[in-house]
């Protein structure tokens, strides 16, 4: 059966990670899709740079024309970041026929609407498990399997920097400047480690979450936001003798139609299941009227966790395909419901 081929923008820490699955697992790929899959070209800044990986005889190129003008390629994964140009590359994918999986919450945060629109009018499938909570398989549960219910509430730690560099300050007592330094080196940050520490990280993976899980448009404006940058070591030694730790915790509720969103530092008391979410781990608790509370739990940033969100969207663009039912799976609610104003 014939093989399907990928475009790949980026090869940074989750473009890496992308390529090195779909090497080790071709055998299991092949088993979910019926048909080998293969990057053809892959994006890049700087051609001349070393790279982890072995390409496989990929084209290497630094112009995004090669990637998006290529005929053959049937599937895009954007995995090089950026907002404004991003979404002009991302809306000719989707113009020329071409499936979009990407990782980009900034993106997804700010134009998600449009590019779902544009991809579903061009009968394309835009998929972005990876923009939230990276392997944690959360925007899937929230569109699928808990589909049935109504969302109240969703609450956790979605930024791995923010909550490396508070495990680190307060289980090692390592300053904050050191281990931003060590959470920028092992590849969780983003390029802009502002967005981590001010708190906008998360405030868009918040927007994102409450748009799916509440049917409603949720956009970054709507989101109060703090970050960690002023939280000291003192601080954090003081709630420690109080019996607390301090996490940054993203909050989405709705009541009677009104949506509150927030990210914000927390105190939790010690024993606070969230207290135990350390490193660059992520935990979400979604509440919903018939299923109760869930949680969800898992690594939240770093390679080879988010390519395995990126890769897993690809298998479901993949058999999309296959089935002929692109297009119509877009993920998220099909009618969006309007968000009521603080002065109705
Ligand atoms: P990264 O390590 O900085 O890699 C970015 C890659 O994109 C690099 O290969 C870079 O090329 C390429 N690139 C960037 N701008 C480009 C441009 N204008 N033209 C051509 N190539 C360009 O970033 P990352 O950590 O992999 O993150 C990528 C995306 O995934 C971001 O949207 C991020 O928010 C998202 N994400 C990251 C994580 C994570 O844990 N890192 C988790 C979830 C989502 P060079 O290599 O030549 O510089
Ligand atoms: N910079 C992000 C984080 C990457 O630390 O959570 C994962 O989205």
């Amino acid at each position: 059966s014939a093989e399907v081929r990928v475009g790949l923008l980026g090869l940074g820490t989750v473009g890496t990670g992308v390529v090195s699955i779909i090497s080790r697992h071709q055998e299991e790929l092949r088993h979910q899709v019926g048909c080998p899959v293969t990057v053809t070209k892959v994006l890049v800044r700087d051609k001349q740079k070393h790279r982890p990986v072995d390409f496989d005889g990929a084209f290497i190129t630094d112009d995004i024309n090669d990637v998006l003008t290529d005929p053959e390629i049937d599937i895009i994964i954007e995995v090089m970041g950026g907002v404004e140009s991003t979404r002009e590359h991302l809306l000719t994918a989707l113009k020329n026929g071409k499936h979009v999986v990407t990782a980009n919450k900034d993106l997804m945060a700010l134009y998600g609407s449009e590019l779902l629109k544009v991809a579903a009018e061009n009968g394309c499938d835009l998929y972005y498990e990876a923009s939230v909570a990276g392997g944690i398989p959360i925007i899937r549960s929230l569109c699928d399997g808990l589909a049935a219910d109504r969302i109240t509430k969703m609450m956790g730690i979605v930024n791995g920097t923010t909550n490396y560099i508070l495990t680190k300050m307060i289980q090692e007592g390592s300053s904050y400047e050191d281990v931003l330094k060590q959470a920028q080196e092992l590849g969780f940050a983003e390029s802009d480690p502002t967005a981590d520490v001010e708190g906008l990280d998360a405030a868009r993976k918040m927007a994102i979450l409450a748009t799916l899980g509440f049917s409603m448009p949720v956009g970054l404006d709507d989101v109060s936001v703090r970050g960690i940058s002023s939280v000291t070591k003192s601080d954090l030694e003081y709630c420690d003798q109080l019996g607390y730790t301090m996490k940054l915790i993203g909050l989405a509720k709705r009541d009677d139609g009104r949506v509150e969103v927030s990210v914000e530092p927390t105190l939790l008391p010690k024993t606070h299941p969230l207290a135990a979410v350390h490193n660059e781990y992520n935990a979400v608790y979604v509440y919903g009227e018939a299923v109760g509370e869930t949680m969800f739990y898992g690594p939240g940033a770093g390679s080879l966790p988010t390519a395995t969100a990126v890769v897993s969207d690809l298998v479901t663009v993949m058999k999309n395909m296959r089935l002929g039912v692109s297009g119509r799976t877009v993920q998220g609610p099909l009618h969006e419901r309007v968000l009521k104003q603080d002065n109705e």
